[in-house]
């Protein structure tokens, strides 16, 4: 059986992501998309609220599952026994970022990172993109499922009005 891991932060999982895990669901038997805490950065969405709109987003998907990491991705790789990272690749930009990591992954535990192309129609959307423009009021219906952007727009309201 072929498993990967396409790891992130998610805050929030985009259409642009789920095109990625599709694509990678249609390589691998199973796909882990692994949310990745970090300690010192604090999203716009909790790790359990990411984890719950993700697990609704993919629910169609079979073969996907999701599950979450603190600490060096290598080691989750290594503690579930799993050799492939899947990452999206929009642009050069993308590349030069994921390459040393792919390396240093590659050095660190025998890791391979296989790069899948982002649809075109996704090439400029990111997380983070997405919740500049929703705190600003544009409208992001085009990047996210309809229950993510609810979740966005709940946000953002939210945040405005503390
Ligand atoms: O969605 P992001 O923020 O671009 O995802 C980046 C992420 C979380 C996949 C990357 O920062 C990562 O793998 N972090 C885990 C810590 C780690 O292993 N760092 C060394 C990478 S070579």
């Amino acid at each position: 059986m072929t498993t990967a891991v396409c790891p992130g932060s998610f805050d929030p999982f985009t259409l642009g992501h789920r095109y990625v895990v599709e694509r990678a669901a249609a390589c691998f038997d199973e796909v882990v998309i692994t949310v990745v805490v970090n300690p010192n950065k604090r999203g716009m969405f909790g790790i359990d609220e990411r984890i719950a709109l993700i697990e609704e987003d993919c629910a169609d998907l079979p073969g996907v599952r999701v599950d979450r990491w603190e600490g060096l991705l290598v080691d989750y790789l290594k503690q579930e026994s799993i050799r492939t990272i899947v990452k999206g690749l929009r642009s050069a930009v993308d590349f030069d970022y994921e390459v040393p990591m792919a390396q240093m992954n590659r050095d660190l535990a025998d890791v391979e990172t296989v790069f899948l192309l982002t649809d075109p129609r996704f090439a400029h959307v990111s997380s983070s993109l997405v919740k500049e423009v929703a705190k600003l009021g544009g409208d992001v219906t085009p990047f996210l499922s309809p229950h993510i952007h609810k979740a966005l727009v709940a946000k953002v309201t939210g945040e405005r009005s503390v």
